[in-house]
């Protein structure tokens, strides 16, 4: 095993694969609620970077759904952490934001997205991973779309599987 780039050190706590302990909810005004399963994948090669996947799946059918793959990198000496993020529906995205204790809060920076998207077309995401004290991990993503203010549209709790 590889040790881990110094640079990461703050972000040790997200290492690793976290399985979905309940089905996470998903809504919006303009479409019907839903209930998701999701595993995230954090792992590193001794690079300054994090290599993520995300893989969410129907909660009843088990079919594979929303699915996103990454990079997490931080600046140096900073509490600035970046994520850079391509999405299955599509979309790629540059988040950045702030580490605080375990809490990481993000904000897109730039959204691009396949000429043929389907609309209505994301304009912002901000989303929150939490390492709770109870040692769950918590996600949320709130978006503002073409025609919808910003609103929650996933939350999530995980456990660690390894
Ligand atoms: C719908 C974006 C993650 C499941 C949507 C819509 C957008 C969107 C723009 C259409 C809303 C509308 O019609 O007004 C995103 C973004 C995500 C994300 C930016 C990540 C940052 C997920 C995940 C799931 C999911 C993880 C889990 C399965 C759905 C479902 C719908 C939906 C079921 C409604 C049906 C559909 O349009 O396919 N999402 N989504 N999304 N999303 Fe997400």
């Amino acid at each position: 095993t590889v040790e881990l780039n110094p640079t990461l050190l703050p972000l040790e706590w997200l290492l690793g694969t976290w399985e979905c302990d309940e089905p996470g909810e998903g809504s919006f005004p303009t479409i019907k609620p839903f209930r998701y399963t999701e595993t995230l994948h954090f792992s590193h090669v001794g690079q300054p970077v994090i290599n993520f996947m995300f893989n969410a799946f129907h909660a009843e059918s088990k079919k594979p759904m929303h699915r996103e793959c990454g990079f997490v990198r931080m600046q140096p000496g900073t509490n600035r952490v970046a994520f850079i993020i391509a999405q299955n529906s599509g979309l790629v995205e540059i988040e950045e934001g702030e580490l605080t204790g375990q809490q990481l809060s993000l904000q897109s920076q730039q959204l691009a997205r396949t000429s043929f998207a389907k609309e209505p077309y994301v304009k912002q995401i901000c989303r929150v991973f939490q390492l709770r004290p109870d040692g769950k991990l918590e996600q949320t993503v709130s978006m503002a779309t073409d025609n919808q203010p910003l609103m929650q549209h996933l939350r999530i709790t995980y456990r660690r599987s390894s």
